[in-house]
């Protein structure tokens, strides 16, 4: 297969517009949505209750902003505050592209957001042999392509690129947009070595897209921000919808980036690499070949019956992300989000007995 794949095949618009969350049906325990938690934490629960008295107001997303943009140490007209990454991607994809791709495997809400915008798509495949990494294969893009997407870290690879490995997509004529998404599990605003939102304050040609729906267990609430060069976010602002993302959800974007939201995002991370290791050790001993190291909150899994073997567990009870939806991913591929330890381990023992892997010692 090309790595870069031109736009002469439509895709299947039913699976890129297929997400986690319609495989979690009720009493499935859920690994196949990457939300941190089944519930907001309650401090932030509180935050939302004491506001809904002022529901009568139209929101004001200035706090928010303000405080997303003190919180990345950038000047707040480089942030726009948004109804989810995904409203995101739907602004920058109405911008008048002439040709955009998009490095797969990974998310594919901006692929899609594109098509429905009319814009042909090409895509650029990165390979499990290298273990999905970006690396050389930046200079498979077109010189011509003059909007590039990247998953930083990517779901669903878990990949994590290296700043210079993104930065080296930029180049005179083109945009890149980063999707940081998970990024706030990797490390903290304040001290970023990965995520490029501070540079792309400064940078025309760098887009950066945060989600807070993770990390807060807040994916109904639908808030999340765009960091860019002022010139870019005032048209993405005046693309978006009046009132676009409400009072709830500028209120709950203060919260977040407030000491309670740090502290709250700094246990989420702290617990991230002891649920990963669990998780990559449990699918291994049951003879799963999983991407590493993961870096987002899930872990990318390969298996020559994944897809039997996903349908046999949601009868056990369990909901696994199916793989083959993803450009450049097949049906033995399983995505898997990392979940706490008793919970894990319930999964894999139900995976021993699905896949008849030999029991192993107690650990
Ligand atoms: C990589 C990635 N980016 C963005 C999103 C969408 O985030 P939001 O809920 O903020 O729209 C998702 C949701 O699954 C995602 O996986």
């Amino acid at each position: 297969m090309p790595a870069v794949q031109s736009d002469r095949v439509p895709p299947d618009h039913a699976l890129l517009d297929h997400h986690g969350d319609v495989e979690v049906a009720d009493g499935l325990a859920d690994f196949a949505v990457n939300v941190a938690e089944p519930e907001p934490p309650s401090w932030l629960v509180e935050v939302l209750r004491s506001a809904v008295s002022d529901l009568a107001h139209y929101p004001d997303p200035g706090p928010a902003r303000s405080a997303l943009a003190t919180l990345h140490g950038v000047p707040a007209e480089c942030v726009l505050v948004v109804a989810g990454a995904a409203e995101a991607f739907t602004l920058v994809a109405r911008l008048p592209w002439r040709r955009p791709l998009v490095v797969h495997p990974q998310f594919t809400a901006p692929e899609a957001a594109l098509r429905a915008s009319g814009h042909p798509v090409e895509r650029l495949l990165l390979s499990a042999e290298d273990g999905f990494r970006l690396g050389e294969r930046v200079v498979g893009v077109p010189p011509d392509v003059d909007l590039v997407v990247v998953g930083n870290p990517t779901n669903p690879t878990s990949r994590l690129h290296r700043p210079d490995e993104v930065l080296a997509l930029v180049r005179p004529g083109r945009t890149v947009l980063v999707d940081e998404a998970f990024m706030d599990v990797v490390e903290a605003p304040g001290a970023p070595r990965h995520s490029l939102t501070r540079r792309a304050a400064s940078s025309p040609g760098l887009v950066v897209v945060r989600s807070l729906t993770k990390t807060f267990a807040i994916a109904g609430l639908r808030v999340g921000y765009v960091v860019a060069d002022p010139p870019l976010i005032a048209r993405l602002a005046r693309l978006q919808p009046p009132w676009s993302v409400g009072s709830l959800a500028t209120v709950a974007a203060v919260a977040c980036a407030g000491p309670e939201g740090r502290a709250h995002a700094s246990s989420v991370r702290d617990g991230l690499p002891g649920r990963l290791a669990r998780l990559v050790r449990g699918l291994g001993d049951v003879g799963l070949e999983v991407v590493t190291p993961p870096r987002g909150p899930f872990v990318l899994a390969r298996h020559d019956h994944a897809d039997e073997t996903r349908m046999l567990m949601r009868h056990r009870g369990f909901a696994v992300r199916r793989g083959d939806t993803f450009p450049g991913l097949g049906p033995e591929w399983l995505r898997v989000a990392a979940r706490p330890p008793e919970m894990t381990d319930r999964l894999i023992d139900a995976l021993r007995a699905t896949l008849g892997a030999p029991t192993q010692e107690p650990r």
